[in-house]
C-alpha cells in the first residue's frame, strides 16, 4: 500500500518565517482610528518591552524585506528624530505607570545615526525611566555604519546586547546577494566589538544566498566562530517578490536544509545551545532572565516601522517595501501631530481564539517549549483541547508532549517554517494572502 507522506512534511520547510503572530501582512486599517489609552489601561504594564525602532540604512540589501530606506539626507534623520520625540512624548504621558524590563534598538541599522543623533535615542528611553545599564538591552549595527566612536557610545550606555549582521564572510556571495560588503570592513568591525568586551555578542549569517554552498557556508561559520560570540542566529534565505532576488526549487530548499543541518551540528558540538531554529547561544539563560520573552504579550513600539502589542491589540503604522512607499510612510510619520500618536490606525485586533493561537505559537517553536500549566492558568484548558492537530505533530515526529510540556523535536525545528504557518487562523491566512505588497 502506498502512504502519503503529510503535507508538511513532502512541502517545503520554507513556508514563512513567524518572528510574530499575526504577521504585519495581515494588518488592515480599522474603520475608525482605536484609542489606545482603551486598550493599555487593561493591560498590567509593570513587565514591558521597549522597542524603537530606526528605518535607515546605507545600502538596501538585495534579500531584505524590512521596513527601511537607504541613504537618507541629514535632515530627514533629524526631522525623524524629532517625531520620534513627540511620539515618546505622547506616550509616556499615556503610560505614566509603565515599567519596561527589556528595550531593543532595531531597524534598519539604528548605528547609521552618529554619536549626537545616538545620543537622542538613548535621551527617549531615559524619558520612559529606562536604565539602560540594568536591564536587558539590545542594538542592531552594521559593518559599514559601527566606528569605534559610536560602539564605545554603546558601550558606555550600558548596551547590553550587540546584534551584527554580517550574512557572509565571503566577498562574492554578498555582493551577488546586493550587499557589497568588503571582509577587511567586517573584521574591522568585529575586531572592535570583541575588544569592547559587550556582555553578549550576536552574529547574524544567511544561508541559501546565491552561490553558497554547504562548504562556504561551514567556512562562513567558522570565520564567526573565531570571535566566540555568545549567540549566533542562522537564518535561512527569504526572497520575497518585491525584494531585489527571486529564485524558489526543491534544489534549494535542499541546500538550504543540508546548511541547516551542518551549522546545528556544528554549534551543537561545540556547546553551543540551540533555542529555535534560528537562535544558538553559548550557555542557556534562565526562564526568570530578561531572554526568556516568547509569550509576551506588552510591547511598546516607538518609531514608524515599530509594531506595538497589547493582549487583544496588535498596531503599527503601514506597512511597505518599495522604496517609494517606505519613503511615503516615513515621510507621513514626520508630518503627524502629537495626537495622532493616541491612536491605532492600523492593526489586527486578537479575539480569544487568536490570543491562544498566538501563545501557542510564540512558545512551541522554542525549544523551552510551551507549558501546559502556564497555558491552561492563563486559558482555562489544555493546548490539545484547543488545537487537536497537535496530536497529529506528535504522529508526524515534530512535537512531543511531556508530562508538563509540548517541545519541538529536532525535526520539527527544522521545520519550524512550515510547522508554524500551518497553525496560521484561517482568517489571518485569508488576510496575508488578499494583502497587496507595495
Ligand atoms: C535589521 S537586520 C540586522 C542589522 C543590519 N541592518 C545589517 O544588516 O547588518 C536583521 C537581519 O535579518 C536577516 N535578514 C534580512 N532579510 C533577510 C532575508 N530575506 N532572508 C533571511 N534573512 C534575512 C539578516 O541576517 C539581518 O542581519
Ligand atoms: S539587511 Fe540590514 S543593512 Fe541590509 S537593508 Fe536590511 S536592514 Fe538594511
Amino acid at each position: 500500500m502506498m502512504t502519503t507522506l503529510h503535507p508538511i512534511l513532502s512541502g517545503s520547510p520554507y513556508q514563512a518565517y513567524v518572528y510574530a503572530y499575526p504577521h504585519k501582512t495581515a494588518y488592515r486599517a480599522f474603520r475608525e482610528p482605536l484609542n489606545l489609552n482603551e486598550y493599555w489601561t487593561r493591560e498590567t504594564c509593570s513587565n514591558l518591552f521597549l522597542y524603537l525602532h530606526v528605518p535607515f540604512c546605507t545600502m538596501r540589501c538585495g534579500f531584505c524585506n524590512l521596513f527601511t530606506q537607504a541613504m537618507p539626507t541629514d535632515s530627514l534623520t533629524t526631522l525623524y528624530l524629532d517625531a520620534l520625540t513627540r511620539q515618546a512624548e505622547v506616550l509616556r504621558s499615556l503610560l505614566p505607570q509603565a515599567r519596561f524590563s527589556q528595550v531593543a534598538i532595531g531597524g534598519g541599522t539604528p548605528t547609521f545615526l552618529n554619536v549626537e543623533q545616538l545620543q537622542v535615542l538613548f535621551g527617549l528611553l531615559r524619558r520612559f525611566d529606562v536604565d539602560v545599564s540594568s536591564v536587558p538591552s539590545s542594538v542592531e549595527v552594521s559593518p559599514d555604519t559601527i566606528t569605534s566612536e559610536k560602539a564605545a557610545y554603546l558601550r558606555d550606555v550600558g548596551v547590553e546586547r550587540i546584534s551584527i549582521g554580517i550574512q557572509s564572510f565571503v566577498e562574492q556571495e554578498t555582493a551577488q546577494s546586493g550587499r557589497p560588503q568588503s571582509r577587511e570592513e567586517v573584521e574591522k568591525a568585529l575586531q572592535l566589538l570583541t575588544d569592547l568586551d559587550f556582555p553578549t555578542l550576536n552574529i547574524d549569517l544567511i544561508y541559501g544566498l546565491p552561490n553558497q554552498t554547504v562548504e562556504s557556508w561551514l567556512y562562513s561559520l567558522e570565520q564567526a566562530l573565531r570571535y566566540e560570540p555568545e549567540e549566533l542566529y542562522l537564518y535561512p534565505l527569504y526572497v520575497r517578490p518585491l525584494t531585489g532576488l527571486g529564485r524558489s526549487s526543491k534544489q534549494w530548499d535542499d541546500v538550504r536544509l543540508a546548511c541547516y543541518r551542518s551549522a546545528r551540528d556544528r554549534l551543537l558540538s561545540l556547546g553551543y545551545v540551540q533555542f529555535s531554529m534560528r537562535k544558538f547561544r553559548k550557555a542557556k539563560l534562565s526562564r526568570d532572565s530578561g531572554e526568556y520573552c516568547c509569550q509576551r504579550d506588552g510591547m511598546l513600539g516607538l518609531g514608524c516601522g515599530a509594531r506595538s502589542y497589547t493582549r487583544q491589540l496588535h498596531y503599527s503604522l503601514d506597512y511597505a517595501v518599495t522604496p517609494k512607499s517606505v519613503k511615503q510612510i516615513i515621510s507621513d510619520y514626520l508630518a503627524r501631530d502629537a495626537s495622532s500618536f493616541q491612536q491605532a490606525e492600523f492593526g489586527f485586533l486578537l479575539n480569544e481564539e487568536e490570543q491562544r493561537r498566538r501563545y501557542l505559537l510564540q512558545s512551541i517553536l522554542n525549544t523551552d517549549g510551551l507549558l501546559i500549566s502556564d497555558y491552561r492558568e492563563r486559558f482555562g484548558t489544555t493546548p490539545e483541547e484547543d488545537f487537536p492537530i497537535l496530536g497529529t505533530f506528535a504522529e508526524l515526529g515534530l512535537l512531543t508532549r511531556t508530562e508538563s510540556s509540548w517541545t519541538p523535536t529536532s525535526e520539527g525545528l527544522e521545520r519550524s517554517d512550515a510547522l508554524g504557518p500551518w497553525l496560521f487562523s484561517e482568517p489571518v491566512q485569508q488576510l496575508m494572502k488578499s494583502y497587496e505588497l507595495r
